[in-house]
């Protein structure tokens, strides 16, 4: 996904803009680019990499009060200058996130009417279009109709017009676009960090409505051009959670607010060891699909554990991608739950609208505040992980696991349960205050990785493997403790790390075992366990607290999140914003 912000005001533009874009960095961050009105004619300035790099190259105090901006995650066409937002032709340029998946035969056929194309983006056939039907509409509300009649696939949009130097024109259809509203002037951003430090007072755009803002007012329109009311939103957090606050990474930032994290999401559904209003029955549910991707998916693993055991309902877990495209065997007493922190990936979205769209009820566990997912499912869960920067998740990963193991408890009708939730946030603050540097150290010493657990701990595992894999750029492979040894246990060599997690101690024997197989072979273990282990199998140990199994995965992940997070940065990774990835996936 990419990041937009625009403004028109009365202060000057370009600070407003690169400052905005700063704060939508998160969102991709291979190149970047702005627009600005000066003397009267559209600038723009554009740069492969950071913001800060592009900044090198704007005069932030020039005479300008009205720019666009964006910062790029490449789908079409190489990071280059070129293909950078925003892209210009004739008369209109263009700042856009999503995918227009219709773009080649519209390319071919505007190529065929003489317009020329310096990029190979997607998005250049959308300034392209915008021109060509300009000339025949001569009206730039009517353009933009015309023109997402004809763009397929998802797409916000932030456009200037030559012929108008007062306004900012937005369109969107599944990217996310926002209006906000200062008494300098008006924004237009992908998402509200971007506009925090200016104004709370915020405007979501609905699919397909047009926006046209300039200093003094803003306008939105529907799909026929009918003006239409909006609601004038406040957002509640505060600029802090989107500031680094003294801490070297957001990702670590992020971890450390756990607790509190922990205990936002508890008390949003839990008083007095009894369930909330905030948290509904879902009494006539006998089956259940968890859907979701990367992460939020090994949460759904880990709710799937949780789910059965105490609930007694069959849970099947798969990721969006595939879901979307495959038989599934549902009935109208099925509960389809989606598990999105962002809310906007674009595989789950598609997972819930085709339950949807087969009548099955859905359920969106969700951070980001009416977020797509949040809006279009049946129920909506919010986790109170607060904004989450890092691309790597680790607060809203926690968040998720403890509302899904509330969740559990809700389904299970067993509400003396939630005695375990007590407390939990002191072994939250004690596994944090602990040094992860030296299990870090053997870790980054190696190319390659093993995770091993079963059940609980494999989803565990698979969490602790990707966080690794993402921030430290090290092969790691999680497998079921028991299903190594027929075959990936060739893989094993003198010095390979393999961190074992065991918090089921009904199988620990088990799972000591396979580490034993994996250390005779010259293996190094981590051992992950809530139980003393008299046998010296391991070459370093984790010792957590011993609490319910209701509870343990919550604390159980820290450790793999601040080991990560070392390794990544003893081998000086770029640990909040990691090569070729982006906070959320708005592509199919
Ligand atoms: O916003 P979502 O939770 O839907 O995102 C899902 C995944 O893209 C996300 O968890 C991804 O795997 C992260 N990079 C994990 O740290």
């Amino acid at each position: 996904m990419c990041g937009i912000v625009g403004y028109v005001g009365k202060e000057r533009a370009l600070p407003r803009v690169l400052s905005g874009l700063k704060f939508l960095e998160y969102r991709g961050y291979d190149s970047a680019g702005v627009a600005y009105l000066f003397n009267d004619e559209v600038k723009i300035t554009k740069e492969v990499g950071r913001i800060s790099s592009l900044e090198k190259l704007i005069d932030l105090d020039a005479d300008s009060y009205m720019a666009i901006g964006h910062t790029r995650w490449a789908t079409h066409g190489e990071p280059s200058v070129s293909n950078s937002h925003p892209h210009r032709i004739g008369k209109f340029t263009v700042v856009h996130n999503g995918i227009i998946e219709n773009y080649l035969s519209l390319k071919e056929d505007l190529k065929k009417k003489g317009i020329k194309f310096l990029s190979s983006t997607d998005t250049e056939v959308i300034p392209a279009l915008l021109d060509y039907y300009y000339k025949s509409e001569k009206d730039i509300l009517k353009t933009i109709k015309k023109v997402i009649g004809i763009l397929e696939g998802s797409f916000a949009l932030g456009i200037i017009c030559d012929d108008d130097k007062e306004n900012i024109y937005a369109v969107r259809r599944g990217s996310p676009l926002i209006l906000a509203l200062d008494k300098m002037g008006m924004f237009i951003a992908s998402d509200v960090p971007a506009i925090l430090c200016y104004t709370n007072k915020y405007i979501l755009l609905e699919q397909n409505e047009i926006a046209k803002i300039n200093k003094n007012s803003y306008q939105v329109y529907d799909q026929n051009l009918k003006e239409i009311k909006k609601e004038v939103k406040t957002f509640e957090g505060s600029q802090d959670a989107a500031m680094l606050n003294g801490y070297e990474h957001y990702m670590l930032k992020e971890i450390h607010e756990e607790e509190k994290v922990y205990l936002d999401t508890l008390n949003y559904y839990v008083s007095d060891n009894s369930f909330k209003e905030t948290m509904p029955e879902f009494k006539k549910y006998n089956n259940i699909h968890i859907v979701a991707c990367g992460s939020a998916y090994y949460v759904g693993c880990i709710a799937k554990n949780l789910i059965e055991n105490y609930a007694n309902i069959p849970v099947y877990v798969e990721v969006a991608s595939e879901y979307r495209y495959k038989k599934n065997f549902y009935d109208s007493n099925t509960l389809v739950i989606i598990i999105s922190q962002s809310g906007e990936t674009a595989d789950s979205l598609e997972a819930l609208r085709r339950a949807k769209n087969d009548g099955i009820d859905t359920l969106a566990i969700v951070n980001v505040v009416l977020s797509s997912i949040a809006r279009e499912a049946k129920y909506t869960l919010y986790v109170k992980a607060g904004p989450e920067i890092a691309v790597a998740t680790t607060k809203a990963f926690l968040a998720q696991t403890t509302l899904m193991a509330l969740l559990a408890v809700r389904l299970s009708r067993k509400n003396e349960l939630l005695k375990e939730f007590v407390g939990v946030e002191k072994y939250i603050n004690e596994i944090l205050s602990r040094n992860y540097l030296d299990y870090a150290k053997e870790i980054a010493k190696s190319n390659d990785t093993f995770f091993i657990g079963r059940l609980v701990d494999y989803a565990l595992c698979l969490e602790g493997s990707l966080k690794l894999k993402e921030t430290a750029y090290i092969n790691s492979v999680a497998f079921q403790a028991g299903e190594l040894k027929h075959g990936t246990i060739s893989l094993i060599t003198k010095g390979t790390p393999v961190i074992g997690i065991c918090t089921c101690h009904e199988i620990a024997p088990k799972t000591i075992s396979n580490l034993k197989e994996v250390a005779a072979r010259g293996a190094k273990i981590i051992y992950i366990t809530s139980e003393e282990v008299e046998d010296n199998f391991y070459d370093k140990l984790i010792i957590l607290p011993k609490l319910a199994d209701l509870v343990m995965p919550i604390i159980t992940v820290i450790p793999l999140q601040l080991i990560a997070y070392e390794v990544a940065k003893l081998k000086g990774c770029d640990i909040d914003k990691p090569r070729n990835l982006a906070k959320s996936v708005t592509v199919e």
